[in-house]
């Protein structure tokens, strides 16, 4: 396919795996599960099209309050995928890192977490973001306090776009430039609220464990033919 603009930052809302699976009378975590297939496509494929960043939302502070045998599955599949997509991370540069409450999580989890990031940190290809026990507001009231603190301690003088960013979680990740949600809700569900001020949207009705190598092409095609305009017009327009 021919692209005539590519994301830089894909984000990705992977929605709608209970859907996928109450289709089929299975349990929920069998969408779970077929939805780690996705991830993996979604992964190589952002790597193929060498887009350098992609941020997964993988599960939110408020996905805590959902039956505590969902969450221990969530948990498990993390720990899996971890394990068995380690050694592809370093083959193929990529980089992991988490965004969210990490100290949430058992410490097991955790630890696992810190080694993927520690292992593959020098990794320049790809960036894979996974926002987990996430939460936008939480993110913005998390920066706040950092920088009380760093006024206080004299280490910070001014407060402008360029130095709040730098206590978000993301401060090393570019903005997206393309937000996808499946599924078909019209939401942000608290997912990056200050990094999307300007990103496109993309929603589509497939369930994550549906959308593979194909969809994600249309939805980056789809992009491509936008016109991106911050706020501004173009010269020459007439009028
Ligand atoms: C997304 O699928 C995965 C997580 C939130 C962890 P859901 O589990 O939200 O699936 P639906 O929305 O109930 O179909
Ligand atoms: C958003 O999906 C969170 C993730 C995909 C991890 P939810 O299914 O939790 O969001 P709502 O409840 O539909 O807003
Ligand atoms: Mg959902």
């Amino acid at each position: 396919m021919n692209f005539e603009r590519l994301p830089r930052h894909v984000a990705i809302i992977m929605d709608g795996n209970g859907r996928w699976a109450k289709m089929r009378n299975l349990p929920r975590i069998e969408g779970h599960i077929n939805g780690i297939e996705s991830v993996r496509v979604v992964v190589e494929t952002t790597r193929e099209l060498n887009i350098p960043y992609l941020t997964l939302y993988a599960f939110s502070k408020e996905n805590w309050r959902r039956p505590e045998k969902e969450v221990k599955s969530l948990f498990e599949l993390l720990d899996t995928y971890l394990d068995r997509e380690l050694p592809n991370m370093l083959e193929n540069g990529i980089r992991f890192i988490a965004i969210g409450d990490i100290e949430d999580f058992p410490e097991n989890i955790q630890k696992k977490i810190r080694h993927t990031m520690e292992k593959t940190k020098e990794n320049t290809s790809l960036t894979l973001s996974v926002a987990l026990s996430y939460s936008g507001r939480t993110e913005i009231i998390h920066a706040v306090k950092e920088i009380i603190k760093a006024v206080k301690d004299g280490k910070l003088e001014s407060i402008d776009e360029e130095s709040f960013r730098m206590y978000l979680y993301t401060k090393e990740i570019p903005d997206p430039d393309l937000l996808i949600r499946t599924s078909g809700e019209k939401r942000l569900s608290n997912f990056l609220l200050y990094q999307m001020a300007y990103t496109e949207i993309y929603i589509t009705d497939t369930l994550w464990p549906d959308f593979r190598k194909k969809e994600y092409l249309e939805a980056l095609l789809d992009y491509s033919r936008r016109e991106r305009r911050f706020g501004i017009v173009k010269e020459d327009s007439s009028g």
